[in-house]
């Protein structure tokens, strides 16, 4: 038991998380196979405006794109998942070499990036797994050329503001001097909205939210009784956030690997946030991370951005 690298590394995050005052699991422990697969289910939820919202301000904006990003020879996408709004991407940009889909669920990734192959034969389809909160190297077959990022789902919204601006920092110097970065992000809107998309009727963010605790179990030799956790997500004013917590319906003790945590009654494990933007915050957002805003296309209906960013 946890004799690999990472399985130490999601037992030590898990341990501090649980030792803190305030019980947290960092969100990339969302997505083994089971947790990709139920995202790409929340995506298709009708609460869920952001998918399709923007999936289609991009579909809205790709006949702008070949002019825009006319030297780009590979789109690095970051925290790819099903890489769905990716096609319409590679669709606008046939000059394309390269698509690095790169994410931290490897088996998921493996089979999105075997399906792109088959429908993309002109392209060179790299998958790469990895954590993007970390330094990472990209494949030898991008070092070559102009790159451009792509950060779709407003991922970004879960790293926070200092984890935000790290990772623009990261992957601008990752990236190079030429590159171009286009960034999706939820803009701030209707409370009511906002919160149904992650309180969905069909009840999948909550499954999305429990797998957690049941790959812990699986992983980590924990005995977490899910039945005795519920979901909850909220709006929090101040920060700007969409919070996530596991709630412990009852006072319990839990053992992870052979180490005891104990929850009060009401207890809550806080698993994600889900940072609201500005068309402002956002901008000064990449611009402290050393890009230059290009462009922001924005959807009125349901207030979402797609940035163009260039290397300052
Ligand atoms: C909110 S989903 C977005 C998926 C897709 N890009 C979209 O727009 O629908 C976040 C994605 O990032 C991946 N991910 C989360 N944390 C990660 C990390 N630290 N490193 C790499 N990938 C990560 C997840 O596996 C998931 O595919």
């Amino acid at each position: 038991m946890l004799d690999k690298v990472a399985d130490k590394a999601f037992h030590n995050d898990v341990v501090a998380g649980l030792s803190l005052p305030q019980k947290a699991i960092p969100p990339k422990y969302f997505y083994d196979e089971r947790g990709s697969q139920l995202f790409d289910r929340i995506c298709d939820l009708p609460e869920y405006y952001p998918t399709r919202t923007e999936t289609s301000l991009l579909s809205r904006i790709a006949p702008e794109l070949p002019d825009r990003l006319s030297d780009v020879a590979h789109l690095i996408e970051y925290g790819s998942g099903a890489s769905r709004k990716t096609r319409i991407v590679l669709d606008a940009l046939p000059q394309l070499k390269s698509y690095v889909p790169m994410d931290i669920s490897e088996e998921f990734l493996l089979g999105v990036a075997d399906a792109l192959s088959a429908n993309y034969p002109q392209i060179d389809v790299v998958p790469l797994v990895g954590d993007f909160t970390a330094e990472l190297s990209l494949p030898s077959a991008v070092r070559n050329g102009t790159k451009a990022g792509f950060f779709p789902g407003s991922t970004i919204g879960n790293l926070g503001p200092e984890g935000g601006r790290e990772f623009l920092a990261r992957t601008r110097r990752q990236l190079g001097s030429e590159a171009k970065f286009v960034l999706g992000a939820d803009l701030v809107k209707d409370e009511k909205v906002m919160r149904a998309a992650y309180n969905d009727r069909a009840g999948v963010t909550a499954q999305f939210n429990l797998n957690i605790l049941s790959r812990i179990n699986r992983e980590l030799g924990a005995d977490f009784d899910e039945c005795s956790f519920h979901h909850l997500a909220i709006w929090n004013a101040e920060q700007s956030r969409i919070e996530m917590h596991l709630v412990s319906e009852k006072a319990q003790s839990v053992t992870v690997n052979g180490q005891c945590f104990a929850f009060a009654d009401g207890e809550t494990i806080h698993t994600e946030n889900s940072y609201k933007f500005t068309q402002a915050t956002l901008r000064a957002l990449a611009e402290s991370a050393g890009w230059r805003t290009e462009e922001i296309w924005i959807d009125e209906e349901y207030p979402f951005a797609v940035v163009l960013l260039a290397a300052a």
